[in-house]
């Protein structure tokens, strides 16, 4: 039994698909939540910016006493691995979780990803694809326009400007006959609905999100570390007003009043 909380950190909004998932695992645990949105988007830094960006993260996270962190961001999981691995409490990330999950959906047929442009560049993906399905063909679609569509509101299946990115960003998807796909960005969870829209059901769509916290609520359960008062705590680097509506759009109850401001960070822009 453990009754601290669970820490579970993002850029932005993109991580709350993950405060879903361990909800519906985990109904009694007590979660605290961070969106970096002072420094969004994570896909377009640098590797360097991203593993400081992790380690002072994953340091404000450790500073609330969690007893364990979900690092839901793609982005950070593919390039911040070691930093990740060398925390000193247990840390998991959203990559190998939702690969593992991919390579077993949708028989030998073409894979495919959709991920930020830093996550692709990283070429984790691709490499624990290949080590877990050598041979199977992964197509590997950086983003870039997702993340800003998605924070600004753009989410619903009808959407022009999402349609339009879709458009482009699903083409070599469907070229290449894809029969399943990872979000392997934990903000696409949002648009999960127009995804599946424009590829029907014979694409099976996995999200890295839930892989991540079906790991983590695993990992709980077997170390005897579960226990908790069902309460949740949410912290925003920008405007935690901006945040609260987003997220009470997202998560159906609201958070008006409820999110606080977190520091704001540096980003070191020499990196
Ligand atoms: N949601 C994050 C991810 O999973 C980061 C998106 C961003 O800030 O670019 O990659």
């Amino acid at each position: 039994m453990d009754n601290r909380p669970i820490g579970i950190f993002d850029s932005g909004l993109g991580g709350l698909t993950a405060v879903r998932a361990l909800r519906r695992l985990m109904p009694r645990e007590d979660l605290l939540y961070f969106g970096d949105t002072g420094r969004l988007p994570y896909g377009e830094k640098s590797r360097e910016q991203l593993r400081r960006m992790a380690r002072q993260d994953l340091d404000y996270m450790a500073s609330f006493g969690v007893k364990a962190v979900l690092v839901a961001c793609g982005t950070l999981s593919s390039n911040a691995e070691e930093v990740l691995e060398s925390a000193p409490l247990p840390v998991f990330g959203v990559l190998k979780a939702g690969v593992r999950a991919l390579a077993q959906a949708g028989g030998s047929a073409p894979a495919a990803v959709l991920a930020t442009r830093a996550s692709i560049e990283s070429g984790s993906f691709a490499r624990a694809f290949h080590a877990l399905a050598p041979g199977r063909e992964l197509i590997s679609v950086p983003c870039p326009a997702l993340v800003p569509l998605i924070e600004s509101g753009h989410t619903g299946p009808g959407d022009p400007l999402l349609a339009e990115a879709l458009e482009e960003y699903l083409a070599p998807v469907r070229r290449a006959g894809a029969s399943a796909l990872l979000l392997g960005c934990t903000h696409y969870g949002l648009i999960r609905r127009a995804l599946s829209a424009r590829l029907g059901e014979r694409v099976a769509l996995v999200e890295a999100s839930d892989r991540g916290a079906a790991e983590l609520a695993a990992f709980l359960e077997r170390q005897g570390l579960t226990g908790g008062q069902g309460r949740e705590t949410f912290y925003a680097s920008g405007s935690p007003e901006d945040f609260a509506a987003s997220a009470s759009a997202f998560l159906g109850r609201e958070l008006e009043g409820q999110v606080r401001q977190a520091p704001r960070m540096e980003v070191w822009e020499k990196c």
